[in-house]
């Protein structure tokens, strides 16, 4: 039998809440397997910064890599905590292993599942995936302030988009839309102002389409997409876009999905040469921390993906199962986080 080493990091906030979850479904649909999971936890986010002063020790960070994956919650302060500068935790830890670990697939699946009720009046089947890119754009781009404090201030953030980068993130992007049903994929970028990346996108997905006669492709502004989003978002089954558009545009999907709650994803190192790293869509919400109102389905969610990028494709696909069967059995009623993982993992044992 063999053993999976991973790493998992709560964070703060509901992190904790929907991680405890996650693991306890983890737990219950790999109890019959051969395979061993070593879980390791490591405390990391802005109540470990408060605590220590540290964002994410190079020695931390070389642990992490010696796992197989990483599990992960959330981390963040809430936005008026004057105690911590705003964003630290999230460049210097979430994003710092992003780039170390070249995350470069942000795998953010997007399903109305039945028995979840969208806001939209009539939503459609609605059942897309968002490839955002994880490396680069404007979260890498080099950034800074030219005569500051004063009115004639400039600020500038640059977005960085190289050829390599583009590449396999389109042609992953093309390779999941060969393996879906409907075989589709839009590129979402806004090539008519942002000239230079958003015509390296668009050539990029020109030259990688010849080597996917069978998938067909489309390209959307993002701002016409976010009309589609809400008028017609069956229409989609792939989407690409660089990683400042993807962050938005999955918020917006999990919403017309049914909320944040739900929604999952991975950052995935699709080459292997370092742990990728599991974990709702959300954040911390510390309007709603430590009183179990979290929903830990998306965390849930997270870790059948996690299991399917491990090659534990049944399992994972337990886990979606029981996820569904859980969803289309909720009335409204509340529960707490716990009760929700508690059904799901009685549903996957
Ligand atoms: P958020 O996602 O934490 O919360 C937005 C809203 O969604 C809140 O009303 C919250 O209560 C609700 N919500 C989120 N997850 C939920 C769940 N599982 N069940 C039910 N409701 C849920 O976004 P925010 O308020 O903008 O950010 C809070 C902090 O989290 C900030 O510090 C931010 O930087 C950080 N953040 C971290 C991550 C991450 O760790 N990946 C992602 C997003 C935001
Ligand atoms: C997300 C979050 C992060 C992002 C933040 C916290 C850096 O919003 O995972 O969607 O922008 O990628
Ligand atoms: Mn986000």
């Amino acid at each position: 039998s063999s053993t999976v080493q991973l790493a998992v990091i709560p964070g703060d906030g509901i992190g904790p809440e929907v991680i405890a979850e996650a693991v306890k479904v983890l737990h219950s649909v790999t109890s019959d397997l051969d395979t061993t999971f070593a879980l390791t936890e490591y405390q990391l986010g802005a109540e470990h910064w408060l605590a220590s002063g540290e964002t994410l020790p190079d020695e931390t960070l070389a642990k992490l890599r010696d796992h197989d994956a990483i599990l992960f919650g959330a981390v963040g302060a809430a936005p008026g905590d004057t105690r911590i500068p705003s964003g630290l935790i999230e460049r210097e830890m979430l994003l710092k292993l992003r780039f170390s670990l070249d995350h470069f697939v942000n795998l953010r699946p997007s399903r109305l599942y039945p028995g979840i009720a969208s806001p939209l009046a009539s939503p459609g089947d609605v059942d897309f995936i968002v490839v955002r890119e994880g490396t680069e754009g404007p979260y890498a781009g080099n950034g800074g302030t030219l005569r500051g404090g004063t009115p004639h201030e400039i600020a500038t953030e640059v977005s960085l988009n190289t050829a390599h980068g583009v590449e396999r993130v389109v042609r992953d992007a093309f390779r999941r839309a060969n393996d879906r049903p409907r075989r589709h994929l839009t590129l979402v970028h806004k090539h008519n102002v942002l000239v230079y990346s958003g015509h390296l996108w668009r050539r990029t997905v020109e030259a990688v389409a010849a080597e996917f006669p069978e998938v067909t492709h489309d390209y959307l502004h993002v701002d016409a997409a976010m009309i589609f989003l809400v008028t017609d978002p069956a229409r989609f089954d792939v989407i690409v876009t660089d990683n400042l558009f993807g962050d938005i545009i999955t918020d917006l999907a999990a919403a017309i999905t049914g909320g944040i709650g739900l929604a999952a994803s991975g950052n995935i190192n699709m080459d292997r040469t370092a742990p990728s790293m599991f974990e709702p869509v959300h954040g911390s919400a510390p309007d709603i921390a430590g009183q179990q109102k979290a929903d830990p389905t998306a965390a849930i969610l997270s870790v059948a993906l996690m299991l399917r990028h491990l090659g534990f494709d049944d399992a994972a696909a337990r886990v979606e199962r029981a996820v569904d069967d859980d969803v289309a059995g909720r009335t409204g009623t509340p529960r707490t986080t716990a009760q929700i993982g508690d059904a799901i993992a009685a549903l996957v044992s």
